[in-house]
């Protein structure tokens, strides 16, 4: 889980490496380098700590080189210290690396070289792969122009886990080669210069043209050439993808922090999801083909995704059982690949990823597929591995997300997953007219509800400086509301590393009430009209045991409440059950994220947390 970057062109490579390096830091920022190819030796600038401090080494200083591998690390092995940070040398200082992913056999491997008379001096399992490059090159008795790209490839035919791989040799100072294996990296094609990165942001500012690696493709690049080969090294060729985001939209536009951006861009990111899916009061998916014969035979739906998108999972169950008849398992994929389940064709798997990368959730996908169950993969970046290894791919729209916390991704996705169960419904004819209109007249209204509570800061940041001193905060909900709190208390358990837990309030007098006592901050989420009453006098009843209570409640149910008993009343617009999840995280996103500032914390990047999580 880290990020790489490469540039090979007539421009001096280490200022753009660096400035790729800081766009890649939410992939992990604990160590960071560079390596330059100079006049007939390779040189290396790293160190522990962010970009930052890489940006001030005398070694960077030092470096003129114009082509260039650099790395921003998330240690897996080895602590992060200036010899454990990438890029890696051979023992003989002839091959540089750097390495995304892990190399599970790393031991087995290391031992082999030892063996062969090879010294390591890091802890990290990457440290193998120059290594072995090494090795291979000095038992090849060819000596023509591919001998270092077979060495590369021999190397990696050794090599069990997760790689995407940028290589440098003092024996191809001209050129840089690239592969992957399960583990993200994209090529951006310019004019007399070309750049790799573990995804597109990092160098859009330099072009819009990409080309999308697939595993074990392998690539020489010169500054104005790009040669791809397969597994077998025959070459062949390659079509690019032009991207059209704009550079700006990856920035902080002006914003403190790229998660305050990212939760004011919620009522475009929806919009933007919603796009041009609804014509004519109907719901359209032309990229699926799902006949109603199809859907008819499935018995189960599973969705299976991590963390925030996990939570858009459990958010849009109801819905998909309500609206389809069909029984939806949400699942963790951490869990769900290691437990044998039962999928076959009448299985229909959706994994959920912002990313598209994470490790799990891609594990979880190729199993399905393994079982003759359709996949369908919701992501949010075209391109990525899990939206081309699905057999179908539909995509939020929210734009980049950098910040670690997802915000934007989340309501997207919940947006995106909704108009995907009307098209299931109207397929499968189990959803009438008039539900059907409910649900996209919600749909439509919900950018401008957005826009309303995104305006209410100042509550919210107010209510923040009451809570971020304390230890624990609990957070309550029945039904839908049950889910946004628990993905409010992964909000700010992550970013503001206050102990939270989420309960169905009902569940309340089975252990956790034991818990509450005086001043314990408690958080209900009260949108469900039919469950208003229920859940507000379990916040009731811990109000009595001395709690300090906040509620979230809408237009409809604030009505039902009397509102003077609770020390907190945030009131958000009212909407539709199977949309209210959209809009009551909204003030519980606000709320962890003022309580981080209140704290003085990164809230970009988290301790030990990283936005893309590509190892298991
Ligand atoms: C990490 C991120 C979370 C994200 C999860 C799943 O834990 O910090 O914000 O929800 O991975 O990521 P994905 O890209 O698959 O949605």
């Amino acid at each position: 889980m880290c990020g790489i970057v490469g540039y090979i062109g007539s421009q001096k490579a280490s200022p753009i490496l660096l400035a790729g390096l800081s766009k890649l830091e939410y992939r992990g920022y604990d160590s960071a380098g560079i390596a330059t190819i100079e006049k007939d030796s390779i040189r290396i600038a790293k160190d522990k700590g962010r970009v930052e401090n890489l940006y001030n080494l005398k070694e960077t200083k030092e470096l003129e080189g114009t082509i260039g591998i650099a790395h921003t690390r998330w240690a897996t092995h080895g602590i992060p210290s200036k010899v454990n940070s990438h890029p890696h040398f051979d023992m003989t200082e002839s091959f540089a690396v750097v390495h995304n992913g892990i190399i599970e056999n790393y031991l087995e491997l290391r031992k082999f070289l030892e063996e062969n008379g090879y010294k390591f001096i890091s802890d990290t399992d990457t440290e193998v792969v120059p290594n072995l490059i090494s090795y291979f090159y000095s038992k090849d008795n060819e000596n023509d122009d591919f001998k270092i790209l077979r060495s590369v490839k021999k190397a990696c035919d050794k090599l069990i886990g997760s790689f995407s791989l940028e290589i440098l040799s003092k024996y191809m100072p001209n050129n840089m080669i690239v592969v992957r294996k399960d583990s993200p990296l994209v090529i951006g094609k310019g004019n007399g210069e070309n750049y790799i990165a573990s995804d597109i942001p990092a160098i859009l500012g330099y072009t819009k043209d990409f080309y999308l690696l697939n595993n074990f493709e392998y690539v020489i690049l010169s500054k104005d050439n790009i040669k791809f080969y397969d597994n077998n090294l025959k070459e062949f060729s390659k079509e690019t993808t032009t991207i059209t985001w704009d550079a700006m939209a990856a920035d902080k536009g002006g914003y403190e922090d790229f998660m305050i951006k990212e939760m004011m861009e919620q009522p475009t990111a929806v919009r933007e999801t919603i796009g041009s899916r609804i014509e004519n009061g109907k719901c359209n998916f032309t990229e699926l083909d799902f006949t109603k014969e199809y859907l008819q035979s499935l018995n189960l739906i599973y969705i299976v995704a991590c963390g925030t998108a996990m939570h858009a999972g459990l958010a849009v169950k109801k819905t998909i059982e309500k609206y389809c008849k069909v029984p939806v398992i949400v699942d963790i994929a951490s869990e769900f690949r290691y437990r044998d389940p039962i999928v076959n064709e009448k299985t229909l798997c959706i994994f959920i990823s912002q990313s598209g990368e994470t490790a799990d959730t891609l594990a979880a996908l190729k199993l399905c597929k393994e079982h003759n169950a359709k996949t369908l993969a919701v992501t949010n970046v075209i391109g990525s591995s899990i939206s081309r290894e699905a057999d179908f791919a539909i995509y939020t729209h929210a734009g980049p997300e950098i910040a670690v916390a997802s915000t934007k991704a989340y309501t997207s996705q919940i947006t995106l997953l909704t108009l995907l169960t009307l098209y299931l419904a109207e397929t499968l004819e189990t959803i009438s007219l008039a539900e059907s209109k409910e649900i996209i007249d919600g749909l439509l209204e919900l950018p401008s509800k957005i826009e309303t509570i995104l305006k209410n800061t100042k509550q919210i940041s107010q209510i923040a400086k009451n809570i971020f001193k304390e230890k624990d905060v609990f957070y309550i909900g029945r039904g839908v509301d049950y889910v946004t709190s628990m993905e409010a208390s992964l909000k700010l358990k992550e970013i503001s590393y206050i102990h939270s837990e989420s309960y169905a309030a009902g569940e309340l007098k089975h252990g956790t009430i034991a818990l509450i006592e005086k001043g314990i901050n408690v958080i209900g989420i009260v949108t469900e009209p039919d469950l208003v009453k229920k859940t507000i006098s379990n916040v009731e009843e811990l109000s009595t045991r001395g709690a300090i209570t906040t509620v979230v409640v809408n237009e409809a149910t604030e009505k039902q409440i009397d509102k003077s008993i609770f020390n907190n009343v945030i009131v958000v617009p009212e909407t539709i059950s199977c949309l209210s999840p959209i809009v009551s995280i909204i003030p519980l996103q606000l709320l962890a994220y003022y309580v981080s500032k209140e704290k003085g914390l990164d809230v970009d990047k988290p301790r030990n947390l990283a936005k893309s999580v590509t190892v298991e």
